[in-house]
């Protein structure tokens, strides 16, 4: 036994443990459980009672040598490692996403509002026509409210993808006390024929201001400081137009001027580009919303995104923007 006990320490005095691998086969050979040492304690059950006393000790100082150099020959494993990791190499080229083009433009126009006192606000895509149409004063009978225009939830048709984001406006007006500056992006839809122009979902940003005494001139400087920020125009035109939530209505023309041909194709060769519709919110809307019309007044705008992006970027085909085909997206 003394013999065997020595030639295991010798062994493991010898045993030089220079790689993580090396640590692996110390371990098992002598200290897993068919190990060399493992395998002398069976042995040493047999033994005799006085025998063991002799032996006893000599196999446990064994046994915790191997543990400790095991020990300490895995964790200098360790930190030769960590040394030798040169955290100053440059990483591998990872294909980084990209900012899609969609949420550039949003992401300016909330910055431009903001910076007015706007903050920003989301409601449900799918939504109930009290939100999408009835609050917002669409007659009954509105064409609007059409399944041509409208896909409508199939088995409860007072729920629908909603067709705009005014629906939101009515959500906050619910919720909050004037004053309200808000604007709300999102993705709408509509049931339409996909083309290269239009297609059944878009974004739009609405923006809703409610307080006492807000009045047209209100809303055209804000239109205007919108214009000059975003599109660096500095001129508007405002023509009259409807919808059901505003009296009176307009639509909203950026002087965009007609210096290249890019202007020319644009503008249809007015020199005008249509960026929005807004108008001052109607009593019939506030009053849907418990918002007292003869303590307040407000305005509304809409905008949608794509049109601004195809404009911007000169994109050719509104389909491109859902792709998602890297070889586009990394264009901005
Ligand atoms: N909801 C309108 C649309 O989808 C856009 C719009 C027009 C929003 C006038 C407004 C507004 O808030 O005042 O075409």
């Amino acid at each position: 036994m003394n013999e065997q006990i020595a030639k295991i320490e010798e062994a493991i005095r010898a045993f030089k443990i220079g790689s993580s691998e090396d640590a692996e086969q110390f371990r098992l050979s002598f200290l897993s459980r068919k190990g060399q040492i493992p395998t002398l304690f069976e042995q040493f059950k047999q033994l005799p009672g006085e025998e063991k006393r002799l032996y006893g000790k000599t196999i446990n100082a064994l046994k915790q040598q191997a543990e400790d150099l095991y020990k300490e020959g895995l964790q200098s494993v360790q930190q030769k490692q960590q040394q030798s990791v040169d955290y100053t190499r440059s990483v591998k080229d990872l294909p980084f996403g990209n900012r899609h083009p969609l949420s550039v433009i949003r992401d300016e126009i909330i910055d431009i509002f903001a910076r007015i006192g706007f903050d920003v606000s989301y409601g449900p895509e799918i939504e109930d026509d009290w939100h999408n149409f009835s609050a917002l004063n669409f007659p009954e009978e509105h064409p609007a409210r059409d399944m041509q225009d409208t896909f409508f939830v199939e088995k409860n048709p007072d729920f629908a993808l909603r067709t705009h984001t005014s629906s939101v406006q009515v959500r906050v007006m619910e919720n909050e006390k004037p004053p309200i500056r808000t604007i709300s992006p999102g993705r709408v839809y509509r049931n339409e024929a996909i083309s290269a122009r239009s297609h059944c979902f878009f974004h739009q940003i609405e923006g809703l201001y409610i307080d006492k005494g807000v009045s047209f001139a209100d809303l055209k400087q804000t239109i205007l400081y919108f214009a000059e920020q975003f599109f660096g125009k500095s001129k508007i035109r405002m023509r009259p137009s409807y919808f059901p939530f505003t009296e009176p209505s307009a639509e909203v023309d950026v002087y965009w001027g007609l210096n290249n041909e890019v202007d020319y194709r644009l503008t249809k060769g007015t020199g005008w580009l249509e960026i929005m519709g807004c108008g001052m919110v109607d009593p019939a809307v506030l009053q849907a919303s418990n918002i007292d019309p003869e303590v307040y007044s407000g305005f509304a705008f809409g905008m949608g995104v794509e049109r601004i992006a195809l404009n911007r970027y000169q994109i050719p085909d509104i389909r491109m923007l859902s792709e998602n085909d890297m070889r586009f997206l990394k264009q901005f």
